[in-house]
C-alpha cells in the first residue's frame, strides 16, 4: 500500500519530466540560415540566387553551405585552381558549372569567394 501510493505520487512528476523532454525534442531548432554577405554586387548576387543557392543554402544537400567557414575551410585549402576545376567540371553531386552555364570563370571565382567568405589572390 505504501509503495503503491509512493508510485502514484511520483506519477505527476514523471509525466512532467516526460512532457519537458518532449518539449526540448519536438520542435527541432531551425538550422542557421545560410547566407552570403550583403556586399556582393547585384549581378553576382543574382547569379548566386539563380544557380548556387539551390544547393549551397540548403542543409542536407551535401554542399558546403554559404557563409559556413568551417565547411569551406578544407575546400579552400585545396586552392582556387582545384575549386574552379571542380566547379567547371563538376565534382560528385556538384553539377558541372554549378548549373550556371553562362557564368564566366571570373564569376565562378567571385561566387566561390562569396560563399566561402575567402578572398583568393
Ligand atoms: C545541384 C546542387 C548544386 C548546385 C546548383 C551548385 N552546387 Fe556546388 N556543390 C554541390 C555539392 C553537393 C558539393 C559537394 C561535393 C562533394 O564534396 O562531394 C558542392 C561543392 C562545391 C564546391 C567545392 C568543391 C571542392 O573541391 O571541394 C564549390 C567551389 C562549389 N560547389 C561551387 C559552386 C558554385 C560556384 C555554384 C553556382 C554557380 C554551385 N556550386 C552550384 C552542389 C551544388
Amino acid at each position: 500500500m505504501r509503495i503503491e501510493s509512493a508510485g502514484r505520487a511520483l506519477m505527476p512528476a514523471l509525466l512532467l519530466l516526460l512532457a519537458a523532454c518532449g518539449k526540448t525534442e519536438a520542435p527541432s531548432a531551425p538550422a542557421p540560415a545560410a547566407s552570403v554577405p550583403a556586399t556582393a554586387s547585384a549581378e553576382l548576387q543574382a547569379l548566386y540566387d539563380r544557380s548556387c543557392k539551390a544547393c549551397h543554402a540548403v542543409p542536407g544537400t551535401g554542399a558546403p553551405l554559404s557563409g559556413n567557414a568551417q565547411a569551406w575551410a578544407p575546400r579552400v585549402a585545396q586552392g582556387i585552381d582545384t575549386l574552379l576545376d571542380h566547379t567547371i567540371g563538376g565534382y560528385n553531386a556538384m553539377p558541372p558549372m554549378g548549373a550556371c552555364m553562362d557564368c564566366t570563370e571570373e564569376q565562378f571565382e567571385e561566387l566561390i569567394e562569396l560563399m566561402s567568405g575567402t578572398t583568393f589572390d
